[in-house]
C-alpha cells in the first residue's frame, strides 16, 4: 500500500511492541542472525555495568516479525523507536520472507564497533552477565527469557538464544 512501511523486528521489539501498528506476520531475514553481543547501558543495563541484548551480525537467518506501520503513524513510530534503540542500533534496510512475499522493510542493527558493542563470549559468559545485569527497563534476565518464549512461540528455531536461555535456567557454578 503506498505510504506503509514495514518493520522487522528481531528482539525487545518482539515482545514489548509498544507503538501502534497495522498488522503482523512471522517474517524471515536470510543472511543475518541474532546474537547477544550488544552492550545495554540505557535498557538493561547501566553505564558501567552493561547487560547483553540481540542485535544482528552477518551470517545464517533470523526468525522475526514483520510490522506494519500505517502512513499517519510513521513518522510517530520511526521517531520513537529511533529514540528506544538509540544505545548503538542504527536503522537498516532490508528484504525479508513474510506471508509468501518479499518484503522491504526497516530494521534496527547495531553494528560491530558502535560504543556500546560488546561482541562475542560464550554462552556461560553470556548467561553470567544477563544474570547479573539491569536497567531503567528491568533485569536483562526477563528480556532474555521474554524474548526466547516469544521466539518458540514463532517456531523461529533459533539455537544461540535458545542456548543463552538453557545456561540461564540452571543454576550457576
Ligand atoms: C529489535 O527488537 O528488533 C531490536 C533490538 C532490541 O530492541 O532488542
Amino acid at each position: 500500500m503506498s505510504g506503509d512501511v514495514w518493520l522487522f523486528a528481531y528482539g525487545s521489539l518482539i515482545f514489548r511492541p509498544d507503538f501502534a501498528v497495522e498488522a503482523r506476520l512471522r517474517a524471515e531475514l536470510i543472511g543475518w542472525s541474532r546474537r547477544f553481543y550488544q552492550g545495554s547501558t540505557d535498557h538493561r543495563g547501566v553505564p558501567g555495568a552493561p547487560g547483553r541484548v540481540v542485535t544482528l551480525v552477518p551470517g545464517g537467518r533470523c526468525v522475526g516479525i514483520a510490522y506494519r506501520v500505517g502512513p499517519r503513524d510513521r513518522d510517530r513510530v520511526f521517531g520513537y523507536l529511533d529514540e528506544r534503540e538509540q544505545g548503538g542500533y542504527t536503522r537498516q534496510e532490508v528484504e525479508v520472507r513474510a506471508g509468501g512475499a518479499l518484503l522491504a522493510a526497516t530494521t534496527y542493527v547495531a553494528h560491530a564497533g558502535n560504543p556500546d558493542w560488546i561482541g562475542e563470549a560464550d554462552v556461560d559468559e553470556l548467561a553470567r552477565v544477563i544474570r547479573r545485569s539491569a536497567g531503567p527497563s528491568g533485569p536483562n534476565l526477563a528480556y532474555a527469557l521474554e524474548l526466547a518464549e516469544a521466539l518458540r512461540a514463532l517456531d523461529a528455531g533459533d539455537e544461540h538464544v535458545e542456548a543463552v536461555a538453557r545456561a540461564l535456567l540452571t543454576s550457576p557454578a
